[in-house]
């Protein structure tokens, strides 16, 4: 039986990941070991995450997770995206984003393969009270990871374009070294284009130009800032799920925050909590295909309800809760 870790997060977290788990019990047997950790449990017992929590996940098959937050004021730690991103060496954060009529601003359909592990997340930074130095590491080794794993999807999902996305006319070393791994790699890729953008000129682009990429591959800090422009284009951080990928174990969590403003009340859009799920059975599914086919069951479900207006909770404009999200993709699964 697939043993699937849970951490249920902070703020909405727990509303929507429970939803989630109620349509993944209704299609694949699984058992699911809830992990406790984040802000609140912090703050409960002084702990980020309980003390087997990092050994849990490693007796699981994939892990769950809503978002954490991190204390920035005061006591803290680092964050548990973080630790879990290079606990288990997740080197790839991919996210699609697909346009939905009436609600999207532009047409869309791109998947950001964000490199998770390094750049400007490396954590070295030091000060000495007049100057502040954040270390930005690029990585032959992750630059090639990241850029095959990017041709690697555009290959299963025959998507024609990959795009590396960079800053080398100032970052001339460090993104420089990113932009030529990328290009070897590329080699190895004959029948799918590769091209490059600058960073900026790229935000400005998927903002303003339909379908202005396939597949973007990114430098870790770009693909964090690019994929909440992408999420603003397509309507919703909502609408957006992820998976965190390694060689061996996969992470998959919604791309949005805790949204304390919201916890409690029952609004919280779960899509991307969903989507994420539907993501979580397509990585289990490459070894087992009706695992494959349940992923691909649940994305069209919340395709399907997007488009007719099904449901949709007020970050849509509609006056829908999170269960009647969820029971509303029951009745189309
Ligand atoms: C994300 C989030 C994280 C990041 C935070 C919570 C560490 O913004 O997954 O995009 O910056 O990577
Ligand atoms: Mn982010």
């Amino acid at each position: 039986m697939i043993k699937i870790a849970v951490i249920e997060g902070d703020g909405v977290g727990p509303e929507i990941i429970r939803g989630v788990i109620s349509i993944l019990e209704s299609l694949i047997e699984a058992e699911f070991v809830f992990i406790k950790a984040g802000k609140k449990y912090f703050y409960e017992t002084g702990l980020p995450m309980e003390e087997k929590g990092i050994q849990k996940i490693k007796e699981s098959d994939v892990l769950l997770k809503g978002p954490i937050a991190t204390p920035v004021r005061g006591r803290t730690y680092l964050s548990i995206n973080l630790r879990i991103r290079r606990e288990f060496n997740l080197y790839a954060n991919v996210r699609p984003f697909r346009s939905y009529s009436g609600i999207s601003i532009r047409k869309l359909s791109t998947v950001i393969v964000r490199e998770n592990t390094e750049g400007l997340y490396s954590g070295i930074e030091e000060a000495d009270g007049e100057k502040a130095i954040a270390s930005r590491i690029i990585t032959k080794r992750k630059s090639e990871k990241i850029s095959e794993y990017a041709f690697g999807l555009a290959e299963e999902e025959k998507r024609e374009r990959v795009t590396a996305i960079h800053k080398r006319n100032i970052l001339k070393v460090s993104d420089g070294l990113f932009l030529e791994t990328f290009y070897e790699v590329a080699k190895k890729h004959p029948s799918i284009a590769a091209d490059d953008a600058i960073v900026d000129a790229a935000s400005y682009k998927l903002v303003k130009v339909d379908n202005a990429f396939d597949i973007m591959v990114t430098p870790n800090l770009y693909g964090d800032i690019l994929s909440d422009v992408a999420a603003g284009v397509i309507g919703s951080l909502g609408l957006c799920g992820s998976a965190q990928v390694g060689d061996s174990f996969a992470a998959f969590e919604p791309i949005h925050g805790t949204a304390e403003d919201i916890a409690g009340r029952g609004i919280a859009n779960p899509l991307g909590a969903v989507i994420a799920s539907s993501l979580m059975l397509t990585w289990l599914g490459t070894k087992n295909s009706d695992l494959r086919e349940k992923g691909m069951l649940v994305r069209r479900a919340v395709d399907d309800l997007i488009e007719r207006r099904i449901a949709l909770t007020p970050d849509l404009g509609g006056s829908s809760t999170t269960d009647d999200v969820i029971n509303a993709l029951f009745r189309l699964i």
